[in-house]
């Protein structure tokens, strides 16, 4: 099983490779979780200044549940996408009235609050709680589908629920947030769309399409 093979060279390579970034000092839910929303659309470089500054203004997600709105899309102005900023507020606001700010520890609790899909619970669930819950976005899956050469296109829904599934096997006990940040760091330095970086990969010897020598055949995207 290739998926197996994963956890240990990934854990060694993220340890010597990880990329220092603010969210990596920490494994507090409310830091990690604003972290992983930002990200989801908008690139680490652009995410960091952001992120600071909420940070700053926003210290607690008891900060965050009782500042202005206003305040609180006047800091997000550039990112974008501004219902992730008003389903931050909601989400802080909930958990604040009813869980006295605490977050759930577990994917699927962590999934029914606004703004929080499978991605981003998996990311805070594994990153912050040690839980074995994949995090697949597309980096994740680009990675996946080298690997396992996988020709399935990846907008079926199904591709992305058996790699969740069958990642979440092999999420190695007391590294889970390591190995949820190793496998988006490879997608973002190594696995990348365009001129992947074969050369440097820890995944090289067992991963199917280098093997085959036609990685940027992954991921087929579904003809039009
Ligand atoms: N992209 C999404 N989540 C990330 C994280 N925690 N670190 C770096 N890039 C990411």
């Amino acid at each position: 099983e290739i998926y197996a093979a994963l956890p240990g060279v990934l854990l060694p390579w993220y340890e010597k490779n990880a990329r220092d970034l603010p969210w990596r000092h920490t494994k507090e839910p409310y830091r990690v979780w604003v972290s992983e929303i930002m990200l989801q659309q908008t690139r680490v470089e652009a995410v960091i200044g952001y992120y600071e500054r909420f940070m700053e203004a926003f210290p607690t997600v008891q900060a965050l549940a009782e500042a202005d709105e206003a305040r609180v899309l006047k800091l997000w102005e550039g990112l974008g996408y501004y219902s992730r900023a008003r389903n931050l507020q909601k989400t802080a606001k909930l958990l604040t009235e009813t869980q006295n700010g605490a977050f759930p520890d577990t994917a699927e609790a962590l999934e029914k609050l606004p703004g929080i899909g499978a991605y981003t619970a998996g990311a805070v669930a594994s990153i912050c709680f040690e839980q074995p819950a994949a995090a697949v976005d597309g980096n994740v899956l680009r990675i996946i589908m080298r690997m396992t050469a996988d020709g399935r296109p990846i907008d079926l829904p199904q591709v992305k629920k058996e790699i969740g599934e069958a990642l979440c096997k092999v999420y190695p006990k007391g590294h889970c947030g390591a190995f949820t940040q190793a496998l988006m760091e490879l997608g973002a330095c190594v696995c990348t769309p365009k001129s992947p970086k074969c050369e440097v990969c820890p995944t090289q010897s067992f991963c199917r399409a280098y093997t085959a020598g036609n990685v940027t055949k992954y991921p087929v995207k579904r003809p039009k």
